[in-house]
């Protein structure tokens, strides 16, 4: 698999070679001394130095009532295995993938050097100037966010390097007064714990155990739901406390993270936070506007679902998406995730699924937005690009649970959004956008009159409208292409998968790394670049790119859960 680099950018690839050609005869020159007080191997040759943070979490007193801990299930389940049973792979299949599987390392290892050179520590590279910047509290969001696709890839001292950089983060050192609980959560705790889990390194562990007690003052509110900002002064004076009007996915978004730490350190406080959530999700699933699913912004602070729009869009999607890995990372232990899983996506079924009317009629669906009036529901058929995960979640669903019905929806809503892609002149999909839907999901043939009314002849057949043109490198389409592969074997999905990454990285390339852009409607390659690289590109997009071109065990989903932002936490065996 993906030995040391093989290509990379000009700049890069020479400093990379000095390094790498000192490192080597360091080694050859010191090798008996090495390895004898290293019997792990080269990498280990820098001590990893671990530095507590400043402000010890642990110290403080709960200032509201803690209910008795629910502890981590311990029967045994039977779970249905996930993959598909891949054969040995011939050589010819072999010759087509791994220079593929090249071409995503050498983009990876660009960015990599270029944020190692020009933004080290901070949160983001700006791949435009080649400057860094912070987003995220200042915590070096792209390192940790890194760590595990490091590891995948084969970078293991690179991989060393940022640990001993995570060793010495102090979490009390931060741009803020306040952090998003949900980015930290899913960013730095899930990749610290991923880390942990692939390389066992101690350091990581340390922490991600004080990242998650952080995060765990964020829950002592009078009803133990968290805010979504969590304000260290507020935290320290027991004066944290839900907003009336929070987004669903920032509530519902807590539980791998928190149930893998207590899995792993064996604390059942992060498992019974998370339990607590879980069980007001379920008390209300059946009394919300739309029963089977939450509204997308909750009463938190009352505990409260009374709001109407609904969708596995953006600001819900992985309240939804955790509801099957959860079943996924306890090992099918705990059936009320499958029940509420099983509820939420007929409630999707038949009030959100839209099948889109194309010229070839095309047997694809797109998940959209619905809102309740009066007891009365209406689809906006629009797609996003976050909803891409969707078919992944139906598919993972299908394989827990042995659904055919959901291995088929999630397949059409991955194909739906391959078609988006390949429909728009850049070769990818837009952030939002409107189609025109057929009466039922069973289809309906073209109509050009209809099209002439409502389209718009700038834009590809069947799209009448993109409302955020913009493409900011995410991952959900890839994610969902990704498990289809490992779910299926069908080799066609590398081909789409290659056909997606030359197009994202014609669009997007910079002298630095990648960039955002602002308009994938426009005539390809003219479309704008935006000074921006979210961590998640390193951590999800190419992640998942890289893992399509890779022999299936690597990172395998009967061994793995991914979080939402593709951190793969290890399932019990
Ligand atoms: C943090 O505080 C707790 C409780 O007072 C204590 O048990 C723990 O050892 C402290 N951790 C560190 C790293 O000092
Ligand atoms: C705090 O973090 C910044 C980087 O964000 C770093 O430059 C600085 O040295 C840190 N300060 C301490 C006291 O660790
Ligand atoms: C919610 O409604 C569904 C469908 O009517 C039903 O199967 C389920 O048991 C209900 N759940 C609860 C907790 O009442």
């Amino acid at each position: 698999m993906a030995g040391p680099p093989g290509m990379s950018g000009g700049r890069c690839l020479s400093r990379w070679i000095i390094s790498f050609a000192l490192f080597m005869t360091t080694l050859l020159l010191f090798r008996p001394f090495a390895s004898y007080i290293l019997p792990l191997g080269i990498s280990k040759s820098l001590p990893i130095v671990i530095r507590p943070s400043s402000f010890n979490w642990t110290s403080l007193t709960p200032h509201h009532a803690t209910p008795p801990h629910t502890y981590l299930p311990t029967s045994r389940v039977q779970v249905p295995s996930i993959q598909h049973a891949f054969e040995p792979e011939g050589r010819s299949d072999a010759a087509r993938r791994i220079p593929r599987q090249k071409a995503v390392l050498a983009a990876f290892q660009r960015c990599w050097q270029n944020y190692k050179a020009h933004a080290w520590l901070k949160d983001e590279l700006e791949p435009l100037t080649g400057t860094g910047k912070n987003t995220y509290g200042g915590w070096a969001a792209t390192l940790i966010d890194s760590l595990d696709t490091l590891w995948i890839m084969g970078l293991k001292a690179e991989f060393l390097d940022a640990v001993r950089a995570v060793a010495v983060l102090d979490w009390a050192n931060t741009t803020g007064t306040a952090c998003n609980m949900f980015e930290t959560n899913i960013r730095h705790l899930g990749g610290l714990l991923a880390a942990y889990d692939l390389s066992q390194e101690q350091a990581l562990l340390t922490k991600a155990v004080e990242l998650g007690d952080m995060l765990y003052a964020g829950f002592d509110t009078p009803n133990r739901i968290p805010p979504f900002w969590l304000n260290f002064e507020q935290a320290k004076h027991g004066n944290l406390i839900a907003e009336t009007h929070q987004i669903s996915a920032s509530v519902g978004s807590f539980s791998l993270e928190f149930t893998r730490l207590s899995q792993i350190t064996e604390e059942p406080k992060y498992y019974s936070a998370v339990a607590h959530l879980v069980s007001v999700f379920e008390e209300h699933q059946n009394s919300t506007a739309l029963p089977g699913m939450w509204p997308t912004f909750i009463d938190a602070r009352n505990t409260k679902f009374e709001e109407n729009s609904f969708t596995l869009g953006a600001l819900a999607d992985s309240l939804y998406e955790y509801l099957p890995k959860m079943y996924s990372l306890l090992g099918g232990q705990e059936a009320i995730y499958k029940k509420m899983y099983m509820d939420a996506m007929d409630a999707v079924g038949k009030h959100l699924l839209f099948r889109p009317m194309l010229p070839d009629n095309n047997d694809i669906l797109f998940s959209g937005t619905a809102t309740v009036s009066k007891g009365i529901v209406t689809l906006n058929p629009e797609g996003q690009h976050l909803s891409c995960f969707a078919g992944g979640m139906f598919i993972l669903g299908g394989k827990l649970f042995s659904r055919q019905e959901h291995l088929d929806i999630g397949t059409k809503l991955t194909r739906g959004c391959a078609y988006a892609y390949d429909a728009f002149p850049t070769g990818i999909m837009p952030e939002i956008f409107d189609m025109l839907t057929c009466p039922s999901l069973t289809g309906c043939n073209w109509d050009e009159e209809r099209w002439r009314r409502h389209g718009n002849k700038n834009l590809p057949k069947g799209f009448p409208r993109v409302h955020v043109p913009s493409y900011i490198l995410r991952p959900e389409a890839i994610e969902s292409v990704f498990i289809l592969y490992r779910t299926t074997g069908d080799e066609a999905l590398q081909d789409l998968a290659w056909r997606m990454f030359q197009a994202i990285q014609k669009a997007t390339e910079t002298p630095y790394g990648n960039a955002g852009i602002d308009d994938v409607t426009a005539i390809s390659g003219q479309a704008k670049q935006k000074n921006s690289m979210e961590s998640f590109w390193l951590a999800e997009t190419l992640k998942y790119f890289y893992l399509i071109f890779s022999p299936p065990d690597l990172i395998s989903l009967d061994e793995y859960v991914l979080n939402t932002e593709a951190h793969p936490l290890r399932r019990p065996s």
